[in-house]
């Protein structure tokens, strides 16, 4: 790769050349943030005006937030990134919920293989669910509520309906109903034949029919809108529900009057709010705004999607190991010097995808683990039970300012370093020599500083970046200006988020919070409280079923 293998000879000097090089490409400025931001905005005004926009603002005909007094009990299928889950949720409508939930595997082949398999694999995961726990039939909701979500009367409800289940389907889909919506594209590793164009219910209904289930889907949801639905559940309120994961993508509560293609149809002339699933995994496909290295445009070159979802290649945790392993192989390659592991690599470092970005949180947080607190997400009650109350998540600017600037390269000097980050860096030798399958002679202390080094270089480049969708949400929304200088008047602006990344990097949160607070001023981060939406699948799906129910769906 071009800054490695022009250089000739590898004194310390031209080394720390060949990193500065290399971590100059992945800072951000303010104005970067700005420019990023404002091409942010620009896009979503292009997707709410028109269809067929890459960032495609998709309108999702959920016109209200639940309020946590919903009830009732569902089934919710979840088909994400990573996982296939089926959920039993009981809403107990005081913001509370219990979920029961199987995980099942999906397989390379059925990602990739003809899509009536996958459905059918779906309508089996179902099936096994429903035998292995009988109590999965829809309960009598309760309570009228005059909002969306309200549950339905017993009148309402079939004497001998079949279950009603909520899909959450977390691909860009056009939705046209609560319950119908035509697939675009696929993303995050799965390429199933003959899906994309058709209606993913009645793929998903047509599966169920074949092996004669009698369970109903009433419902489609994307992940984003079930974070979203499910932090409001818990926490009364929510305007933006977000997923920094395996993929990323937001969805937030848009004026309907804003979402100019919806031209003159009913969801628009009955007015009021709707929440929009952005799709913002495909922000700026075109690259002209995001800081693309080569290490990004190898990996973009050899996804299964070239060109598409840029954004998400830049942020989210199926690609953040992949940049990595980019940069530490143009290292181990330098020419006509190695700078990494003596010149070796291993097997696991040769192949695709072989550098799991969690192993680059393992790293990070055997560095960081007793140095400095964190900003915490938001544990709402309802969510608490099973672990310890967690502090509130607004955060101390106080906390986030003293987070020392450990990306550069100046710690990969390790005769510099105390004798606390040598053993720190002992530690991330061990992760490397293990996870990484390398010979332990071929692994220094200098080369765990740099594996560090690079790791913290793609994931702050990520938080920064997913601080920026955040921020240009609340412009959007009129809850905050770019550059700052505005205050709303609400005392919290709740965020619901999900997703490996934000859950669990090390200072993803507290990075993405740094960002934000540049993009639109102290006082508006502040009032921005960021919060686990904890089984945000299930229970978002759950309280669309709802709706869908209550629609007579
Ligand atoms: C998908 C979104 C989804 C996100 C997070 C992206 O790849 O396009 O629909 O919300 O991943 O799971």
């Amino acid at each position: 790769m071009a800054p490695t293998s022009a250089l000739f000879g590898a004194s310390p000097d031209v080394a720390r050349r060949v990193l500065d090089d290399i971590e100059a490409q992945f800072r951000l400025s303010k104005d970067d943030l700005v420019t990023i931001t404002t091409q942010f905005l620009e896009d979503f005004a292009l997707g709410l005006g028109e269809y067929n926009h890459p960032m495609a603002m998709i309108p999702t005909f959920v016109t209200g937030v639940p309020n946590g007094s919903e009830t009732g009990t569902f089934l919710a299928l979840d088909l994400g990134g990573t996982n296939l889950r089926v959920c039993e949720v009981e809403l107990l409508g005081n913001h509370e919920f219990v979920l029961r939930q199987q995980k099942y595997k999906v397989s390379e082949a059925l990602k990739t293989g003809e899509a009536t398999a996958l459905f059918d694999y779906l309508a089996d995961s179902v099936d096994a669910f429903l035998t292995e726990f009988a109590s999965a039939v829809p309960s009598s909701p309760t309570t009228e509520q005059p909002n969306p979500f309200a549950s339905p009367s017993l009148a309402e409800l079939d004497p001998e309906p079949a279950v009603p289940l909520g899909l959450t389907f977390s691909f860009p889909v056009e939705q046209t109903a609560l319950n119908r919506g035509k697939i675009l594209t696929w993303t995050k590793g799965f390429a199933a034949k003959n899906a994309v164009g058709h209606d993913v219910v009645q793929l998903l209904q047509d599966a169920f029919n074949r092996k004669h289930l009698h369970v109903r889907c009433v419902a489609l949801v994307n992940d984003t809108v079930g974070a979203l639905l499910s932090r409001a559940y818990t926490s009364g309120g929510c305007l933006l529900g977000s997923i920094f994961g395996t993929g990323t993508n937001g969805a937030y509560v848009e004026h309907v009057e804003n979402i100019r293609k919806l031209g003159d149809s009913p969801a628009r002339q009955n007015g009021g709010y709707m929440i929009v699933n952005t799709e913002w995994g495909a922000f700026n496909n075109t690259r002209t705004v995001l800081p693309t290295t080569p290490f990004d445009n190898k990996v973009d070159r050899e996804s299964i999607n070239p060109r598409l979802q840029a954004y998400e290649k830049f942020i989210s945790g199926m690609y953040l190991g992949e940049i990595t392993r980019n940069i530490l192989l143009s290292l181990i390659d330098a020419a006509p010097k190695p700078l990494l592991f003596n010149g070796r690599s291993s097997s696991q470092l040769n192949a695709h995808y072989g550098l799991d970005t969690a192993i680059m949180s393992e790293v990070e947080e055997a560095w960081e683990t007793g140095r400095v607190p964190t900003v915490p997400l938001t544990i709402d009650s309802a969510v608490r039970k099973e672990g310890k109350p967690a502090a509130n998540g607004l955060p101390s600017a106080d906390v986030a300012s003293k987070i020392p600037d450990w990306q550069s390269a100046h710690f990969t000097d390790v005769d510099s370093l105390s004798q606390d980050d040598l053993a720190r860096l002992e530690r991330i030798r061990g992760i490397i020599i293990q996870r990484l399958g390398l010979d332990a002679a071929d692994v220094s202390l200098r080369d765990a500083a740099i594996v560090r080094w690079a790791s913290s270089l793609v994931a702050n480049r990520a938080a920064r970046l997913s601080g920026c969708a955040v921020a240009a949400v609340l412009v959007q929304t009129g809850r905050a200006k770019l550059g700052g200088g505005f205050v709303t008047d609400e005392e919290k602006i709740i965020v619901g988020v999900d997703g490996s990344l934000i859950q669990h990097y090390p200072n993803f949160n507290t990075r993405l919070r740094e960002s934000l607070r540049e993009l639109v001023g102290e006082e508006v981060e502040k009032k921005v409280d960021i919060g686990l939406a904890k089984d945000g699948s299930g229970v978002g799906a759950a309280l669309c079923a709802l709706q869908a129910t209550k629609q007579g769906l």
